[in-house]
This record gives C-alpha cells, structure tokens and sequence, in this order.
C-alpha cells in the first residue's frame, strides 16, 4: 500500500464522501504513515480531526493545500499513503485528486436519482480520459436500509452498462447510527464499537481497498 493514493469523489453533495473518508482515515491511519487532504470546503474531516486533538485521539496528518501546484507536488512525492476527501461539486483541484488516484471511491446510495448523479460524474471521467487513460471510479454503496434486501437492480445495471467507467466494491455501507455519530465524535466507528455492525462493514472495506491496491 507504499505510495498509494485513494480519492474519495463524487461532484453529487451528501453521499458520505467524507464520512467514510473520516473512517478510512483513521483506520489506515494505525498502520501506515497517512497523509490526509481536504478539498471539501466544509472542511468536515480538518475538524474532525481538531475533536480528535481535544479528545487525545490519535490525529490525523492533514496536509493543507492552496492551489493546483501543491496538489500536484504532494500526489507526485507520495511515498507513502494519501488519502483525499474531495468537496460534493466538480473543481480543478478535485479531478487532479481524480487523476492522481490509484483508486478512486465514489459513494451512492439505493436510489434510483443516484443515476442521474452518475451520469454526471462519468461526463468528468470522459473529460479526464483524454488526459489519463486509466480513468475508472469503484462505486461504493453507502447509507443503505438495513432492511432493505432488494437487490439494487437499476444500479447495476446501469454500472455493468458502463463498466468501462464504474466497478462495484462487495462491501455495502448501511445506514447506521454509528457512522452517523463519527463526525461528531471525533472517532471512527471501530473506535466507538469494534464489535458493531458498522465495523465489520468498514473491515470488510479496508480488506477490499487492500486486495484491489495490492
Ligand atoms: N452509512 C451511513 N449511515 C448513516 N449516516 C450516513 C452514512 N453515510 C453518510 N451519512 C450521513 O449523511 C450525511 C452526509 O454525509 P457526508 O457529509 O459524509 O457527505 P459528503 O458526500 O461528504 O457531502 P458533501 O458533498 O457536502 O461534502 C451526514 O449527515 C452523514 O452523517
Ligand atoms: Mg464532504
């Protein structure tokens, strides 16, 4: 995972782009040296990382970045791990974090709008291909009913028709209460309960981020 670089994107606001970028952080955070970016202007994950320098949690290493130069400076000197959490609209900044990527994370839940949201950002993709040729985002499906058993037929479909553009993480992120909370707690869902639902779901996810970057 040396030199690895994972960007959490979607231009679609509210689709736990940095909820589960908080999670991450913190998890790959205990055992790799993890550089942290933020190009969301609410700046969810800088502040959660100031909850956790309150609490003596360990902190996270966020870098700040001003313009496209340090963006690309930082992603071409990594040597070690980045992670970024990138804003919810379409930016130069956010489709370099796209570009630099090894593996770029794109949240959605079950709903049937969420195509709309993807017919959007696979336009950036296209755009981004004529500059880099591997261009392709996993889709990750967050925030969903617990209760819902209904196989997410449209959704993949619709990344089967395009799968020059998506794939399909296994893991699926419900709606829990628990990644709700981790924001404000300024701690990740394993750290609240290592034995819940919610941290499996995030397991299973670093596991999977680890057998795609390997
Ligand atoms: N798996 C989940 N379970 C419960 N709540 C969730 C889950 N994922 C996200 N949320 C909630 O959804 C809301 C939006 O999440 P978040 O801020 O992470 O989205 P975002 O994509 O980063 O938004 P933006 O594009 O505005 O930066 C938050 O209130 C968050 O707590
Ligand atoms: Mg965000």
């Amino acid at each position: 995972m040396n030199g690895k670089i994972i960007t959490i994107a979607h231009q679609k606001g509210g689709v736990g782009k940095s909820t589960i970028a908080l999670n991450l952080a913190v998890e790959l955070n205990k055992k790799y040296n993890l550089k942290v970016i933020d190009l969301d202007y609410q700046k969810s994950i800088t502040i959660f990382n100031e909850t956790r320098k309150e609490k003596k949690l360990k902190p996270l290493n966020i870098i700040h970045i001003e313009n496209q130069k340090e963006l690309i400076d930082v992603l071409k000197n990594n040597n070690e791990m980045i992670l970024i959490d990138s804003g919810g609209f379409d930016s130069d900044l956010n489709r370099i974090a796209i570009i630099g990527a090894d593996l770029v994370i794109t949240p959605v839940s079950n709903n049937l709008i969420e195509i709309y949201g993807l017919e959007a950002f696979k336009k950036i993709l296209q755009e981004l291909k004529e500059i880099e040729a591997e261009i392709k985002s996993h889709i990750l499906l967050n925030n969903i009913d617990p209760k819902a058993t209904k196989a997410l037929k449209e959704l993949k479909k619709y990344i089967q028709k395009n799968k020059e553009y998506f794939s399909l993480f296994d893991t699926v992120l419900r709606r829990r209460s628990d990644f709700a909370k981790s924001f404000e707690k300024g701690k990740n869902v394993i750290e609240m309960d290592k034995k819940s639902k919610a941290s499996k779901e995030l397991k299973n996810l670093v596991k999977e981020i680890k057998s795609i970057l390997k």
